[in-house]
């Protein structure tokens, strides 16, 4: 279990409930000592109560935050922390709403504490730009509400002197979302008037100490507090309150809080004509008909209020100054007296604020409120007007006493009756511990019937003269006998001489101590009437804000009913606070005041005795020792803790207490520990229950870590399973087909296997069958065929018979290339014969001189190529024609073979002289080309040979034999222009007639034989010999020279 050290120590135990001896004395004592150790929190169980500083203590850091965050309750020194902490656990994690009480005298410090615990659950709960501003937005309600609604008192510099009570709320995860804020009768009456010493509300001095000159312009201010007759009764300044930043804060929370620059002005504008309202003086005068009036005294402050809220000085003077009147159906106006008219402005003044200070709530719930329906979890804090004792004790103090009685009477019901109640009620044994219950006090005040309160409004509502006196007497006569009720009469009728309690007053003997209430005001207060004629002068203003605030003073809305008397309301809005508080689960801080100087760490036992003593603290020690820390009904505790024994996790099949018992005994705590009552169980101290939610929590991670196994095994068994279907179901498709092929491939062996061997069967049953020369028969048979195809094709294709034409079809097979080559040839050959056989026989005598030409010139001598395409003409004379060449004809007598003239080369001086030649199948004749007179004769048989040059000259040598026809003429040397047709045709011719081949020299160096002696001709390529043929040169006697081109 926890660390108790800070919780035993004798001499200042952090728990109460520890306290031995359990005295007055002693706890005052505890009391004392911590708070000079200064530990101002100590615990009553999970009661914190707080002793008041008065200085500030390191005790609210950001680390102090972290540590009461990360720690339980009893683990570390009592703080507003820790109850803070606990009740936002339980808000979060047990989803129960919560309420947070704070009570005490004023200057307890409640204001403080509502502060700490509220900034608390806003430095813990989760962080983000939207949850920050409705965080920032909440905290910063505060500076706002202070200004407006705190006021310096005797009792305290801060004190709040109004009621709040403000619903945080949160969504499911802890998360702030917004509020609302409920306030509760502010005490008005402080605007006109205070007791010296105190201050008005702080807004006021603020504003004059803080407003720049520009705004207290706009507004028609002026800064000096004196000048205003609402401030000027008491001190205005405070040590250690700077009002010019408080205003300058309160403005920045107004910004923060969503307020608009147009909505600040309208504030501060109203705020300033309550305070101007202050200053409007009256005088009396008197009327024609010598009745008293009043009228303003001083116009000025009375105008610049109009001209602020926009509204016709002589109206508001009128509504100041009278009063209209109903009487049947008559309305008549009748002037008032001075007291009258500064009552109805007084009246205005606080009217104006109070319901400007219910606006400025209002407009902040606007900010803050939830907007989402979302579910929301509630934690209330309470921070309502202390306890308050003063001298003179009005209305007021009377509500406000009323409240904490009522606040008293929750924690007694809840912490002292009605627990003791439930004990009685469970069976649990129990030995009653007394405690002072405040009911009665409460029903005095409250009875619908016959309490103060009803009395009061009775007396309000009452026709006829109605004044304090007689309400007075109502309650003498209905309470003479209440222990608690106390005036002037019973005492009397008592008998009891008592100075202190003087005329008009009644005293009631509070929880907290005896409080004296002067009459005075009463009747007035509770009635909280403002006279019409000012509402609807305040509704005739055409300052938005003003206006709206008396909707009552608008004609069409006029009614006859009086409004709910001030005492009603609070009490119904009390009844309803108590409602909403009963609803909730409580946690409380007690504040108590430690002396009545505000001085630093200064411990007045007796002030502090009387506040133990009312708040009932030792009662609560009391029942707190004899009592149990914690219940719950059986149900919701077995199911809470039912993982913390095997025998009742996961289920239990029994009653829900019989499950409690078992589980509870499973874990063996200590029997006086626990109680069984008939419907709940009992837990006595928080330790306890600590360590059950301690081992809760354990056990409840290790029941996510199994849950979390499990999932995670079963996730991943489920995907193995799945892996594994898969697998299989590929593989076998994997396998089959696998097979399959196998099978195929098997198949198609054992059909080759087969055919073979059905093959080799069959050729071994036919073989006797077969010819041996059947294969070269059919071979021989597809040759032939092949064959046959081959020629009947080639038959059908042959290529034109054109001799120039040498096309043929390819062959359709290799084997047949041989016998193709050779078709080729013989067509070819055949088609040449076909053509020379149709060849006429001049033709072909030409052709067969041409061929002749061919074999002896072709590639030996030049002048061949050139030859080629000239024909043969054999005639060039004209032989027959001409009658010139008769002669030479008789010569030929028909056989001339070739007729032409040549040039004879003179065999001394190489010139040439023309010649005719003819060549007859006989003889070869040189005749005279003028007379045509054969010069020499020469038979075939007398030439020897030809010699001619490789050149294209038509130079040649006519080597005749030694011994011939013509004799000893030597050789001839001829130039002819158709030498080869010449050389040609006397190949021919020799050939013909002697069968001999005409022996043919193609040389460039050769001999004649000349009668002369023989001549060498040397045959020399030279340019010089032109195109008209050779030309020759003798050299010497022997040697020739032919110069060729
Ligand atoms: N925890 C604290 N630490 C330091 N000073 C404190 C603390 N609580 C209260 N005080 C001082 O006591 C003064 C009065 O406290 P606070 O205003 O909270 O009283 P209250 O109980 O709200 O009184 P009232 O009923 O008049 O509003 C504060 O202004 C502050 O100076
Ligand atoms: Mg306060």
């Amino acid at each position: 279990m926890e660390d108790a050290a800070p919780l035993l120590d004798a001499e200042a135990v952090a728990d109460l409930v520890l306290l031995d001896p359990l005295t007055e004395e002693s706890l005052l004592q505890t009391l004392q000592e911590r708070f000079r150790r200064r530990d101002i929190y100590t615990y009553i169980g999970n009661v914190v109560i707080s002793v008041n500083p008065y200085q500030s203590l390191p005790i609210y850091t950001p680390e102090k935050v972290q540590e009461y965050h990360e720690c339980n309750f009893f683990a570390v020194k009592p703080h507003i922390y820790a109850i803070a902490d606990d009740a936002y656990r339980s808000l979060r994690d047990r989803d129960r709403d919560q309420c947070i009480l704070i009570t005490g005298e004023s200057g307890a410090g409640k204001t403080e504490a509502s502060k700490l615990v509220m900034s608390y659950v806003a430095a813990v709960s989760s962080k983000g730009e939207e949850v920050n501003k409705v965080k920032e937005q909440l905290l910063q309600s505060n500076p706002v509400l202070e200004a407006f609604g705190n006021a310096k008192t005797a009792r305290n510099d801060n004190s709040s002197r109004f009621g709040k009570y403000m619903d945080v709320e949160f969504d499911f995860k802890g998360e702030p979302l917004g509020g609302v804020i409920s306030n509760y009768l502010l005490e008005k009456s402080r605007i006109v008037r205070h007791v010296k010493g105190e201050r008005n509300f702080h807004i006021f001095y603020q504003l004059l100490a803080g407003g720049s000159a520009q705004l207290l312009q706009q507004l028609k201010l002026r800064q000096d507090c004196g000048h205003y007759g609402y401030l000027n009764q008491g001190t205005s300044s405070l040590p250690g309150m700077d009002d010019a930043a408080n205003f300058r804060a309160m403005q920045d929370a107004m910004k923060v809080i969503g307020f608009s620059a147009a909505e600040v002005t309208a504030l501060l504008e109203v705020t300033a004509v309550v305070l101007k309202l202050g200053n409007v003086q009256l005088s009396s005068s008197f009327q024609a008909s010598g009745m008293e009036a009043c009228s303003i005294a001083e116009p000025r402050e009375l105008q610049e209020i109009c001209e602020l809220i926009g509204l016709d000085p002589g109206a508001l003077e009128q509504a100041l100054c009278s009063r209209t009147v109903k009487a049947r159906d008559e309305t008549v106006l009748t002037t008032l007296t001075v007291p009258q008219g500064y009552y109805g402005r007084d009246a205005l003044a606080k009217n104006i604020y109070s319901r400007l200070f219910d606006w400025l709530v209002n407009r902040i719930n606007t900010s803050i409120q939830v907007k989402s329906g979302e579910q929301r979890k509630v934690m209330g804090v309470l921070d309502i007007y202390g306890f308050e004792i003063f001298q003179d004790n009005g209305f007021e103090q009377f509500i406000i006493n009323y409240c904490n009685e009522k606040l008293q009477q929750i924690f007694i019901l809840m912490t002292l009756k009605e627990e003791q109640e439930e004990y009685v009620r469970e069976g649990i044994q129990w030995t009653p511990v007394e405690f002072f219950d405040n009911s009665i006090i409460c029903n005095l005040i409250e009875n619908s019937t016959s309490g103060i309160l009803a009395m009061l409004d009775e007396e309000c509502l009452r026709p006829g003269v109605v004044n304090e006196d007689t309400f007075l007497t109502k309650l003498n006569q209905l309470f003479a006998t209440h222990k608690h009720y106390e005036s002037k009469e019973t005492q009397n009728a008592r008998r009891v001489m008592d100075t202190s309690l003087p005329a008009r007053c009644f005293r009631i003997h509070h929880y907290a101590g005896k409080v004296t209430y002067n009459v005075t005001g009463f009747i007035e207060k509770n009635n909280d009437l403002l006279f019409r004629d000012l509402s609807q002068a305040m509704w005739a203003a055409r300052h938005a804000l003003l206006r709206s605030l008396f909707p009552e003073g608008d004609p069409q809305k006029v009614s006859l009913k009086l409004p709910p008397t001030a005492g009603f309301q609070f009490k119904s809005s009390v009844a309803m606070l108590m409602k909403n508080l009963y609803s909730k689960n409580p946690n409380y801080i007690r504040c108590i005041k430690p002396n009545d100087t505000k001085s630093a760490m200064v411990f007045t036992p007796e002030l502090v005795r009387a506040q133990v003593r009312y708040l009932g603290l030792l009662e609560n020690v009391r029942v707190r020792r004899a009592g149990y820390a914690f219940r719950q009904l059986y149900g919701p505790f077995l199911q809470r803790y039912k993982m913390l024994s095997p025998r009742t996790w996961p289920r239990w099949a029994g009653s829900d207490r019989e499950g409690a018992e078992v589980l509870l005994a499973d874990l063996a705590y200590p029997k006086e520990e626990l109680a069984f009552g008939h419907t709940k169980i009992f837990i006595r101290s928080p330790r306890t229950l600590f360590d059950l939610e301690r081992r809760r929590q354990e056990r409840v991670a290790q029941l996510v870590t199994l849950i979390q196994k499990m999932v995670r095994g079963w996730r991943c068994r489920t995907q193995y399973q799945l892996m594994r279907k898969s697998q299989i179901l590929i593989s076998a498709w994997f396998r089959g087909h696998a097979q399959k092929n196998r099978y195929k491939q098997m198949k198609r062996s054992a059909l080759i296997l087969q055919a073979y061997a059905r093959g080799w069967k069959a050729r071994r049953r036919y073989r006797r069958y077969f010819r041996t020369s059947a294969s070269s028969f059919l071979a021989n048979f597809i040759y032939r065929r092949l064959v046959c195809r081959y020629l009947l094709g080639l038959a059908k294709n042959l290529p034109p018979l054109s001799v120039l034409d040498r096309t043929w079809p390819p062959a359709p097979y290799k084997f047949l290339g041989d016998a193709d080559q050779e078709l080729k040839s013989i067509f070819y050959r055949w088609k040449c014969k076909k053509y020379r056989d149709q060849l006429p026989p001049s033709r072909r005598a030409q052709l067969q001189a041409k061929l002749c030409a061919s074999e002896l010139f072709k590639d030996k001598k030049t002048l061949y190529s050139k030859s080629v395409q000239q024909p043969f003409r054999s005639d060039y004379l004209g032989l027959k024609q001409n009658p010139k060449y008769q002669k030479l004809h008789a010569v030929a007598k028909d056989k001339v073979v070739m007729a032409d003239t040549v040039r004879k080369v003179n065999r001394a001086s190489g010139k040439t002289v023309p010649r005719l030649l003819l060549l007859t199948t006989e003889h070869l004749v040189l005749a005279d080309p003028k007379t045509a007179q054969p010069k020499t004769v020469l038979g075939l048989g007398d030439i020897h040979s030809v010699s001619v040059t490789r050149f294209s000259d038509g130079f040649l040598v006519l080597h005749l034999k030694e011994v011939s026809t013509v004799g000893a003429k030597g050789d001839f040397l001829l130039v002819s222009d158709h030498l080869i047709e010449l050389v040609a045709r006397l190949h021919q011719t020799l050939e013909a007639t002697t069968g001999q081949a005409l022996t043919l020299h193609i040389t460039d160096k050769f001999s004649t034989r000349f009668p002369k002696g023989d001549v060498s001709v040397t045959v020399v390529e030279s340019p010089k010999a032109g195109p008209d043929g050779p030309i020759c040169k003798k050299k010497g006697s022997h040697k020739m020279e032919v110069l060729v081109h």
